[in-house]
């Protein structure tokens, strides 16, 4: 429906679009056009003069006084709960900490000490074969030290595998290769069918779509600070287990600042009620601060419609890149390996690109600002070489969309791809 629209036709859209006036919550370089949100969201305006506060009065003034007068020892609380907000957590469930893959260990251990207890028999961690490479290697050192297997699937043939050997199913729900969204709701209810945990990472689903991990019944969940919920590089990812499980187990990690009285520098390990048992160490002050920043353009958006409205406006992004790569790269080869089914699409598109160099198209739409990114394959039709676009409806605008288009279809069609210096492999791709 959407392929006969002209520029003029998109901005239409975006003169129309309720969300709009957030773009101006961040600072876009001229000349560029960022859908690469999915790895790295867009700077808030706030953040220079947040990081500066932190630095210039709270550390450089307020030295050590600043954990308690500037909230510091709070913080992975306080952020904690506005992210709750984004995806169906109380306050109180959810915490800042650590990255994404330590929080993935601690909370993949307490599964497994769960399951242990509650079903002996079990050694079965069940996901997806083309999960986030972290999330496989934490999942196979820990089945390694605790006996376990890890067991791998194709997105499709997981729910066939749920049976009564699996203890945990672990899964991305939004997968970081093709953007297929999985049903958390469903596939948690399955694995609660057979006696199975279910633990979920947000990593590509947090800030990008609404989530519900109350509603869903989720057993853990873990996720990401820098991609959609715009934090910086690096930024402190979050953890957050079920208040039926959060007290439970001790996490492996018992660091002191998850103590249920740190200051009392007690010789034993006395773990904190609920969620903030996950915290190990001293919180990345810095970090937190400006991630808060990124949280707050979410927020910004609760009163035109918040995490629903961002959702409709993200799925009309990517139906008209898809309509508008059919309609202007046809002849090329490019097939999208993310679902034409809005109900299973996440917030980006995937490119499958073969008998170009993928890797080299991208750099050469980096080049004229258009900026996306490259995830190799393994060369096979069902792994291919792919060119992955982020659409972060916070900041991108319908045109562009149409821009980028432009730019892929003219680097197809002049095949610009093919000077050498678009075919570098830098270290980051
Ligand atoms: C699904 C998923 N989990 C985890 C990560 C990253 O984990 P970390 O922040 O620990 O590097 C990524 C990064 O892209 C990811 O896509």
């Amino acid at each position: 429906m959407t392929e006969a629209l002209t520029r003029p036709d998109c901005a239409a859209l975006d003169a129309a679009d309720p969300l709009r006036d957030l773009r101006a919550l961040f600072t876009l370089p001229d000349g560029v056009n960022y859908l690469d949100g999915n790895s790295l969201g867009v700077m808030p305006a706030t953040a220079p003069a947040r990081a500066a506060q932190v630095v210039q009065q709270e550390w450089g003034e307020g030295l050590i006084r600043s954990w308690n007068t500037a909230g510091w020892i709070t913080l992975p609380q306080r952020v904690g709960d506005k992210i709750g907000r984004l995806v169906g957590a109380k306050p109180g469930e959810l915490v800042v900490a650590d990255s994404t893959s330590i929080n993935l260990y601690k909370v993949l251990s307490a599964a497994i000490e769960i399951a242990r207890q509650d079903h002996p028999g079990r050694r079965v961690i069940l996901s997806e074969r083309s999960n986030f490479p972290t999330d496989l290697y934490i999942a196979q050192s820990l089945a390694q030290q605790h006996g376990f297997e890890l067991e791998l699937a194709t997105g499709e043939q997981i729910a066939a595998r749920l049976d009564e050997r699996v203890a945990v199913l672990m899964l991305t729900q939004v997968n970081y290769r093709t953007g297929a969204l999985h049903d958390m709701a469903a596939l948690t209810a399955q694995a609660h069918r057979v006696g199975a945990l279910a633990l979920w990472d947000l990593a590509h689903s947090a800030g990008a779509l609404p989530v519900d991990l109350n509603g869903a019944d989720a057993d853990f969940s873990i996720g990401c600070g820098y991609k959609y919920l715009n934090g910086g590089p690096g930024a402190p990812a979050f953890v957050w287990a079920h208040p039926r499980h959060a007290s439970r187990f001790w996490q492996p990690l018992s660091g002191w600042m998850g103590h249920a009285s740190p200051f009392t520098f007690d010789t034993d390990y006395r773990p904190a009620e609920g969620v903030s048992r996950y915290l190990c160490g001293t919180p990345s002050v810095l970090g937190m601060s400006v991630l808060e920043c990124g949280v707050d353009t979410l927020l910004a958006a609760e009163p035109i419609g918040g995490m629903a409205a961002l959702r409709d406006k993200s799925l009309a992004l990517t139906d008209l890149f898809l309509a508008q790569v059919d309609a202007r790269c046809a002849g090329h080869g490019l097939r999208s390996v993310t679902p034409a089914d809005r109900q299973r699409r996440g917030s980006q598109v995937s490119l499958a690109c073969p008998g170009v160099s993928g890797y080299a198209v991208m750099q050469a739409l980096i080049a004229r600002g258009v900026i996306g990114d490259f995830r190799a394959g393994d060369g096979s039709d069902a792994e291919p070489d792919l060119l992955r676009f982020g659409f972060t409806p916070l900041y991108t605008r319908f045109v562009d969309v149409f821009d980028a288009v432009t730019a892929l279809a003219e680097i197809l069609s002049t095949e610009q791809w093919r000077e050498a210096r678009f075919n570098q492999k830098a270290a980051v791709t």
